[in-house]
C-alpha cells in the first residue's frame, strides 16, 4: 500500500476541440485503464444510443460531457478533472475546452499542470488553434508537450502524413521554450497507440501514449530551502502566539534558524504543531502551526524562510498575465492583487508587449482585452517578498481582481522584480500634514464632486469655496475643464485618457491635501473603479465622495455649453451619458440632486455637511 501512496502524480491538460476527438481520447485513456466505474459505463451506453452519431459501441466523448445541454451542442464548456492511476503513476487530467472564448478554462486547468497534450485531427493537420493552445501553454510555463495526432484511421495510418504534421508543429513551436515535444500517432476511437500498441501503426517505434505519460521525467526544482507563508496568527489559551500556514518548500525542525520576510528579522523555531500535536520536524506541503522563540508581529502574507538572500523585496514586478475579463485592462487603473495570502492594491504601470495569438509575435499596446496574453510591469501598494513562478509556483502566481465587483480579471505569473523599478525612495518632510493643519486651524480634506457634465459640479464647487473662504478655510478647486487646458491638455475623452486624467488629478489633490489645503475637485470621473483608486490615496474619512446628480433629460434641457446637442448630432464623440458611460456612485458620502434643490440650498447643504468634518467654528 505504501508504494501506491508514494506514487508521483502527474497533472496534465488536454487541448483540442470536439473535432479533434479530445473527449474520445480521454474517455479511451480512462476506459482502457478500467478507470471508469461500471455504472458510468451503463450510463454511457444509454447516452450513446441517444446522442451519438458514431457506430462505435460506446461514444467515449459522452463520458466527459457532464451537462446535457453540452451533449446536445457536442461541446465541452468547462474544465473537468479526471483522476486515474496505473501501477507507475497517478494522473490528473484537466480537460479544457478548445474554443477561443474559453481561455479562462485553460488557464484554470493549466495551473500546476506539468504537461499538455495538444491534440490534432490528422485529417486537418495543424490549425491556428493548435498553435494558440501551444502558445498559451508556453505562456503558462508548461514545458512538456505531447502532440497527439489523432484520427490516423481516417488517413490510412499514413506515416509520411504523420511526419509532415509533426515536423510542421515542431517548426512552429521552436521558439516557445518547451523542454520536450513528443509526437505520437493515435486513433482514440479505436484505441490505437493510446494504451495498446496497434498493428496498423507498427511503423511507429515510439511508446504508446500511456507509456510515455508513465515514464516522462519532469524536471523539478531542487530548491529545498524552507518557505512558510503565514496564513494566520492566533493566540492560544496562554496568550502565546502561533503562526499558521503550509510549508511551500523544504523541511523544518525545532531549533531551526528562520527569517521573517520582508523584514529579514532573524528568529528560531520553538515549537511545531501538526494536527494539533507537537512534532519535532515537518515537511514540504504540511499544514502547521509554529511558535517562535521571539514573539513578533507577523501579518498574513509575511513569509518565514531559511534563506533571506533567495528573495528580493520589491513593490514592482514583471509578470506574464492573461486578461480574462470582458472589461479592458488599462494602465494606471487600480486593481486588487491576490498573491499568496496577500490582498492589496496594484496597478499595471506598463504593458511591455502583448502576444498576438495568431502570429505569436509581440505587439505594442496600451490596453488589454479578454484572452490577451501579455508581459506587464505591475506596481504594488506595498513591498513584498517576490518569488518568481519558476522558483515557486504558489508564491509566484497571482490574480488581479476588480475592486468594484470582485471579478477575477487576470491570472499572472511573476517573472522577476521589475527592471522598471527605479530605486526611488520616498523622502518624507519633517513638517507634517498635521503641523500644517494646526498652522491653518482646519483639517485638510478632499471633496470629490462627481457627476455628468452640466450637473452643477463647478457651480457648487465655487459657491462652497466662497463660504469656506469667508470662514478662513484655505481651499482650492481642481476643475476638470480648467485642468484640461493645462496639465491635462494632452488627454482625450477615451476611457484610457479619463483614467489618466483622474490619476493625475488624484495625485495633485494628494499633494495639496498634504500641504494642508481643502481640495475641491469638480470632475465627471465617470468610472467607479477610478474614483475608488483616488479614494485609496487618502486616509479613511479624508476623501469625501459627493455625487452631483441630475437626470440626462434635465441635462439635455439645460445644455449650458451646447455640448449635449453636439454629442447627439455626433459632432462630439465619447460624450458622457450619450455614447460614453457614467457609473453612478454606489455609496457616495453625500448626494446632491440639483434638479430638486436650488443652487443656494445645495451650496448651503453641502457647506453644512462639510464644515462639520472640517471642525470649523460656525460663528
Ligand atoms: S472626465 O470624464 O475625464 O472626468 P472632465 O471632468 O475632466 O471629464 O471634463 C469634462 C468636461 O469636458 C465637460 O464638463 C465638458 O465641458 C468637456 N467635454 C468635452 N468633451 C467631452 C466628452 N466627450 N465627454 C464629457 N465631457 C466633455
Amino acid at each position: 500500500m505504501d508504494r501506491i501512496e508514494d506514487k508521483e502524480t502527474l497533472k496534465f491538460i488536454t487541448c483540442g476541440s470536439v473535432d479533434d476527438g479530445k473527449s474520445t481520447l480521454i474517455g479511451r485513456l480512462l476506459y482502457d485503464k478500467k478507470a471508469i466505474y461500471t455504472d458510468q459505463i451503463e450510463e454511457l451506453k444509454k447516452a450513446t444510443k441517444k446522442y451519438s452519431d458514431t457506430n462505435e459501441q460506446l461514444d467515449l466523448s459522452l463520458l466527459l460531457d457532464g451537462l446535457s445541454s453540452e451533449r446536445e451542442q457536442k461541446i465541452t464548456i468547462d474544465v473537468s478533472y479526471k483522476y486515474f492511476e496505473t501501477n507507475k503513476r497517478k494522473f490528473i487530467i484537466a480537460d479544457t475546452p478548445g474554443h477561443e472564448q474559453y481561455t479562462k478554462n485553460m488557464v484554470t486547468g493549466a495551473s500546476n499542470a506539468k504537461l499538455a497534450i495538444i491534440l490534432v485531427n490528422g485529417k486537418k493537420g495543424i490549425l491556428d488553434q493548435s498553435i494558440r493552445h501551444s502558445l498559451i501553454c508556453s505562456f503558462l510555463k508548461i514545458k512538456n508537450i505531447i502532440l497527439a495526432i489523432n484520427k490516423m484511421d481516417l488517413i490510412n495510418y499514413n506515416a509520411s502524413k504523420f511526419m509532415k504534421i509533426s515536423e510542421q508543429f515542431n517548426d512552429l513551436v521552436k521558439n516557445f521554450g518547451f523542454e520536450s515535444v513528443y509526437s505520437i500517432p493515435i486513433s482514440a476511437l479505436y484505441g490505437h497507440n493510446v494504451v495498446k500498441k496497434s498493428k496498423d501503426l507498427n511503423w511507429f517505434k515510439g511508446q504508446t501514449l500511456i507509456n510515455y505519460l508513465e515514464k516522462i521525467r519532469i524536471k523539478k526544482k531542487t530548491n529545498k530551502k524552507f518557505i512558510f507563508p503565514v496564513q494566520l496568527v492566533s493566540t492560544d489559551s496562554k496568550n502565546k502566539r502561533r503562526y499558521l500556514g503550509t510549508i511551500r518548500s523544504g523541511n523544518l525542525k525545532i531549533g531551526d534558524k528562520v527569517f521573517l520576510m520582508p523584514y529579514k528579522e532573524e528568529n528560531t523555531i520553538k515549537t511545531i504543531y501538526f494536527s494539533n500535536k507537537k512534532v519535532t520536524n515537518a515537511q514540504d506541503g504540511q499544514p502547521l502551526s509554529l511558535e517562535l522563540k521571539k514573539e513578533i508581529d507577523v501579518s498574513r502574507g509575511d513569509i518565514l524562510c531559511s534563506q533571506p538572500t533567495d528573495f528580493e523585496i520589491s513593490d514592482e514586478l514583471e509578470a506574464n498575465i492573461i486578461w480574462l475579463d470582458k472589461k479592458q485592462a488599462f494602465i494606471g487603473r487600480l486593481y486588487y492583487i491576490k498573491i499568496g495570502y496577500n490582498l492589496f492594491g496594484a496597478q499595471i504601470i506598463k504593458i511591455n508587449h502583448k502576444i498576438n495569438i495568431k502570429t505569436g509575435l509581440e505587439e505594442k499596446s496600451n490596453t488589454l482585452s479578454i484572452n490577451d496574453l501579455s508581459v506587464v510591469e505591475i506596481s504594488l501598494e506595498k513591498k513584498i517578498t517576490i518569488s518568481s513562478y519558476e522558483e515557486n509556483k504558489k508564491l509566484g502566481s497571482f490574480i488581479l481582481i476588480d475592486r468594484v465587483n470582485n471579478n477575477t480579471l487576470a491570472a499572472g505569473m511573476i517573472n522577476k522584480v521589475s527592471t522598471n523599478s527605479k530605486n526611488i525612495f520616498y523622502n518624507s518632510s519633517t513638517v507634517s500634514k498635521n503641523d500644517r493643519n494646526k498652522l491653518k486651524g482646519h483639517k485638510s480634506k478632499v471633496l470629490w464632486l462627481t457627476g455628468m457634465s452640466g450637473a452643477g459640479k463647478s457651480t457648487l464647487a465655487n459657491m462652497l469655496e466662497i463660504k469656506l473662504y469667508k470662514k478662513g478655510i484655505h481651499s482650492y478647486i481642481l476643475d476638470g475643464d480648467n485642468l484640461r487646458k493645462g496639465i491635462n491638455k494632452d488627454l482625450s475623452f477615451s476611457e484610457e485618457a479619463r483614467i489618466e486624467n483622474i490619476r493625475r488629478v488624484a495625485e495633485i489633490s494628494k499633494l495639496m491635501y498634504e500641504a494642508g489645503i481643502v481640495v475641491i475637485i469638480a470632475l465627471i470621473s465617470p468610472y467607479e473603479t477610478d474614483r475608488v483608486m483616488a479614494k485609496q490615496l487618502f486616509k479613511k474619512n479624508d476623501f469625501i465622495e459627493i455625487y452631483v446628480q441630475a437626470s440626462l433629460s434635465t441635462l439635455e434641457k439645460r445644455d449650458v455649453k451646447g455640448l449635449y446637442l453636439k454629442a447627439r448630432k455626433g459632432k462630439i464623440k465619447d460624450f458622457t451619458g450619450i455614447d460614453s458611460p457614467y457609473e453612478i456612485p454606489s455609496s457616495p458620502d453625500i448626494t446632491i440632486n440639483t434638479e430638486t434643490m436650488s443652487k443656494e440650498d445645495a451650496a448651503n447643504y453641502l457647506y453644512n455637511k462639510v464644515s462639520k468634518i472640517l471642525r470649523v467654528n460656525n460663528n
